[in-house]
């Protein structure tokens, strides 16, 4: 198996962080990976926000886990009321991609572009966690408002589509759950 497609299978969602933070080198390359990207009629509508300021990630933190508090979803405020619950699971770096809301698909765009980068963290040793929070947030009613009060802004007219945690692992890697059979048709 080539080591991209070993990188493909082997990449998991990271839950448990060691506080050191990721080199600006790797930061980069995972950057540079998320820039190469495919996007619609290529047009490469996105910004990505990185940040690694600790005060704003614990605000935006608190932020999101007072909107778990109000969710529908039942788990979701089960976890929101866990004092050991950290949104993101007290990761070092937090990485927002924005798209511009006028490009064609720039939804797509950016998640392909937040995939690149999972796998070249993971590439890298690096562990992620994809993060709904953050985009949840943003998309309730007093959500723009709030990200700003905390110093959390995009460029105008760009809307948060994807987020994702970065860092060091503090636990081994979890083991990939089974796949779900009959989910591949070929019409030949
Ligand atoms: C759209 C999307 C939203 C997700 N949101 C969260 C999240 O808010 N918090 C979290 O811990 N994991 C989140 N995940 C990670 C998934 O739970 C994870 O990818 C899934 O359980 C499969 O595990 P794996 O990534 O280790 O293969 C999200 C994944 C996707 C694709």
């Amino acid at each position: 198996m080539n080591e991209t497609i070993k990188t493909i299978l082997t990449r998991r969602s990271v839950r448990s962080y060691q506080p050191q933070q990721i080199g600006e080198k790797e930061m980069h390359e995972i950057l540079k990976a998320g820039q190469y990207a495919p996007s619609a009629m290529g047009q490469q509508p996105w910004h990505f926000t990185i940040v690694q300021n600790q005060v704003l990630l614990e605000k935006l933190q608190i932020l999101c886990k007072a909107s778990f508090q109000h969710s529908e979803n039942a788990a979701m405020r089960e976890l929101a009321s866990s004092d050991e619950f950290h949104v993101f699971y007290h990761a070092p770096t937090l990485v927002i991609i924005s798209g511009n809301s006028k490009a064609v698909a720039p939804l797509w765009d950016s998640v392909l572009a937040m995939g690149n980068m999972l796998l070249a963290a993971a590439s890298l040793g690096i562990a992620s966690c994809w993060q709904h929070a953050p985009i949840m947030v943003y998309g309730s009613h007093t959500g723009p408002a709030s990200l700003s009060s905390i110093g959390l802004t995009f460029p105008t007219d760009y809307i948060p589509y994807a987020a994702a945690v970065f860092g060091y692992s503090a636990q081994p890697f979890p083991k990939a759950e089974p796949r779900k059979p009959d989910t591949v048709t070929f019409l030949k």
